[in-house]
């Protein structure tokens, strides 16, 4: 392991108002969001929409890494490029999902823990011949009034410690995600509490592990009410209570805090991103940045719809939300930018 080459690498993830794209859905998840748009669950569809994304022209000014998952790290353009050296020769960096899922935990319902940690020294070593720079593993935390138990936040972070720990022994920084979900009617204090649990579990572990903190990224949730909670907090409110949960279970040595989206709008993600870098940023310890799925890749698959001739407009729509949460890094994201925007003297229509 290279200590300065990690930290390099996790330094330029969240470096110059930057943040990651995560086009990393396994197969079954992604064909699950291609049938909601009548799209083919292919192969062939999914390399086309992947291949897409990739080839969005000035996708780098706004996103520092794209993370792939296995199929994806694979496969190449139509003109035979590989995808990864397309993403390096837009200087953006590669990373991989390495976990193999979240599986019902045993004696524990309603609860998972996620798995992959079997051969993972191997595929870490292959990822990062093929030119992974980055790995991603997500534990997800279910809320209801009697979870998450003891016995699922703790073999969760057991579990993303370790992995963090063999990706830094193969040279490859570690994006450790705890999730805890959106689903549910808890309150923004209860997301809070468990999401400052959740942390300090996870940091515990990481040290116990003996994982270098300035090698690693956190990817964490937002703190959010649970989406049918009656109470739903504004972006200022859930941003100060974001910061103050972050502040208290953060290290100072952790370069960057991702954020992922979990289901929000592009608009709202962008929003809260903004608010708690306009309120909080010249004094917070680590960059505040997003990695997140859904809220920037939606519009441009609902405009895409496995058409050809829509790639340029996908690309567009792809570009603008990139463009919007580089615009958030720096405090600068205003709801303006959601109006009917322009791109190199092409109007794109808004995407829905
Ligand atoms: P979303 O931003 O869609 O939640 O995806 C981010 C991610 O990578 C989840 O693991």
């Amino acid at each position: 392991m290279n200590s300065q080459d990690l930290i390099d690498t996790a330094s330029k993830i969240v470096a110059d108002d930057k943040g990651l794209l995560a086009i990393d859905e396994s197969i079954p998840t992604c064909n699950k969001r291609f049938a909601k748009q009548g799209i083919p669950q292919t192969e062939a569809a999914r390399r086309a929409y992947r291949e897409l994304i990739i080839t969005t022209p000035r996708l780098g000014e706004s996103i520092s890494g794209l993370i792939l998952y296995d199929e994806t790290i694979r496969q190449q353009k139509t003109d035979g490029t590989p995808f990864i050296k397309a993403i390096v020769d837009a200087g953006i960096i590669p990373g991989i999902k390495v976990d193999t899922g979240a599986q019902e935990m045993a004696l524990h319902p309603g609860e998972k823990v996620t798995e992959g940690l079997d051969g993972l020294r191997e595929r870490l070593k292959e990822y990062s011949r093929m030119g992974a720079r980055f790995a991603k593993w997500r534990a997800v935390i279910a809320v209801d009034e009697s979870i998450p138990s003891r016995g699922c936040l703790e073999a969760n972070a057991q579990a993303l410690a370790r992995y963090a720990a063999l990706c830094q022994e193969a040279g490859i920084v570690p994006v450790v995600e705890p999730e805890v979900l959106m689903q549910g009617d808890h309150t923004i204090e209860r997301c809070r509490e468990l999401t400052e649990d959740a942390l300090h579990t996870v940091f515990a572990h990481l040290y116990t592990q003996r994982v270098m903190l300035e090698g690693t990224i956190l990817k964490p949730n937002m703190v959010l009410p649970g989406l049918t909670c009656p109470q739903q907090e504004g972006v200022d409110a859930a941003a100060d209570i974001t910061v103050t949960c972050l502040l208290r279970s953060v290290p100072a040595a952790v370069p960057g805090i991702a954020f992922l989206s979990g289901g929000q709008s592009g608009e709202l993600a962008s929003a809260r991103l903004n608010a708690m870098n306009v309120r909080f940023k010249s004094h917070l310890p680590w960059g505040v940045a997003f990695s997140f799925g859904r809220a920037i890749q939606q519009p441009a698959l609902e405009i895409w719809n496995g058409r050809e001739t829509n790639v340029a407009a996908a690309q567009q729509a792809l570009y603008h939300r990139a463009r919007c949460n580089r615009a958030a890094r720096r405090g600068e994201y205003v709801a303006a930018m959601e109006k009917p925007w322009k791109w190199d003297g092409v109007s794109g229509a808004k995407a829905a």
